[in-house]
């Protein structure tokens, strides 16, 4: 057990995912053998709100929580950070796609990679849940040469959640019966959730299933489409369901995945599974130490080829807007 606190920041803290994570945080969801250290930057209007939550905070009296910094600059914001979660951007709204919210969001993760190149700890791992998710995980990356590319990651935690939760209400297995699910690609509507390697009470997903039809046309949409269901029911983006994800990825990043399970994190492509180079798509990832490795060796069909050439071909055209917008 460490005594010495994990230096936590994370960015858009005054807003609905931040107003789950922060408690969650400081309750010790993520270091429950070691304090907290919360760095909390905001944009300066959100800076009096962002007090309130401290307050809050304060109030909680958490025995973890070894301290708590807040501020509108990141530079100093980031200063030593050995975790850095990425929350703030705009959220879309009703019949928006998050590829709609590069341009607004973008440049919010320039600013952002050349502050952690500039002043985080040497260990920082850094976590973007602010969408687009791979994609602004993409240009905080290229802008920040310093830190090894290995050390961002994008969000499709909450995708894999989601599709561990359907898979479970439909064979009524409990989730933690459920294992190696996988979400491959981009947090959008074209990512693909593959039961094809995922299994039961260790049998195959889709063959206890058994039902391509619910597989195609009820399960993939249903996890692909599910944040516009939630922006249509509840007027907002999801924020609870999202933290606990950042959560989930954050602990399993450090402190590894479980034997003999996978987890999905999207991570930078060396090719691995025909996925073009250099985008940071999801994957079927163990980690390890604070490391990640790619489940290597999975057969692909040719279902599952194209879905995945769909969802990495999306990627592709993103980084070619944020090329052109002059981001990376
Ligand atoms: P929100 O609008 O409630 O909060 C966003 C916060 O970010 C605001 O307080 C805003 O002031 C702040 N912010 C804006 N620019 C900033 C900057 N440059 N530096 C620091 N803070 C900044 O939104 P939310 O519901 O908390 O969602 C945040 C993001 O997370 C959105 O982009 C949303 O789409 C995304 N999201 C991703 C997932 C996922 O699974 N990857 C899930 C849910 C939401
Ligand atoms: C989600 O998946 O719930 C988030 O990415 C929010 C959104 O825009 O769908």
């Amino acid at each position: 057990m460490s005594t010495t606190p994990l230096k936590v920041a994370v960015t858009g803290a005054a807003g609905q995912i931040g107003y789950s994570l922060l408690f969650r945080l400081a309750s010790g969801a993520l270091t429950a053998d070691r304090p907290i250290e919360l760095r909390l930057l905001e944009i300066t209007p959100a800076l009096k709100a962002l007090e309130g939550v401290v307050m809050e905070l304060d109030d909680c009296a958490f025995p973890g929580l070894a301290g708590i910094e807040i501020g509108d600059d990141a530079e100093k914001i980031f200063d030593g950070v050995n975790l850095a979660l990425l929350v703030g951007a705009r959220p879309r709204g009703p019949g928006m796609e998050r590829s709609d919210l590069l341009s607004a969001n973008g440049a919010i993760f320039t600013a952002q990679g050349k502050a952690l190149n500039a002043v985080a700890a040497d260990d920082v791992r850094i976590g973007v849940t602010g969408n687009p998710a791979n994609t602004n995980a993409l240009i905080a990356m290229k802008n920040a040469p310093d830190i090894p590319a290995e050390r961002f990651s994008a969000l499709t935690r909450l995708d894999h959640n989601r599709a561990i939760s359907q898979l479970a209400a439909k064979t009524g297995a409990a989730v933690t019966d459920i294992t190696q699910m996988t979400i491959w690609g981009n947090h959008s509507a074209t990512q693909y959730p593959d039961l094809f390697h995922a299994e039961v009470a260790g049998k195959n997903a889709a063959e206890t299933v058994g039902d391509q039809d619910w597989l195609e046309n009820t399960f993939i949409p249903t996890v692909a489409k599910r944040g516009a269901a939630i922006i249509d029911a509840r007027g907002s983006s999801s924020a609870a369901s999202a933290a606990s994800a950042t959560i989930d990825a954050a602990h399993d990043w450090l402190y590894g995945s479980a034997e003999n399970d996978w987890v999905s994190m999207a991570v930078v492509s060396h090719g691995e599974y025909g996925v073009p180079e250099g985008i940071i798509s999801s994957f079927p990832v163990t980690t390890s130490g604070g490391d990640w490795s790619i489940v290597e060796g999975l057969e692909i069909d040719d279902f599952s080829r194209g879905k995945i050439d769909a969802t990495t071909n999306e990627l592709v055209e993103e980084r070619a807007a944020v090329t052109e917008l002059g981001l990376i």
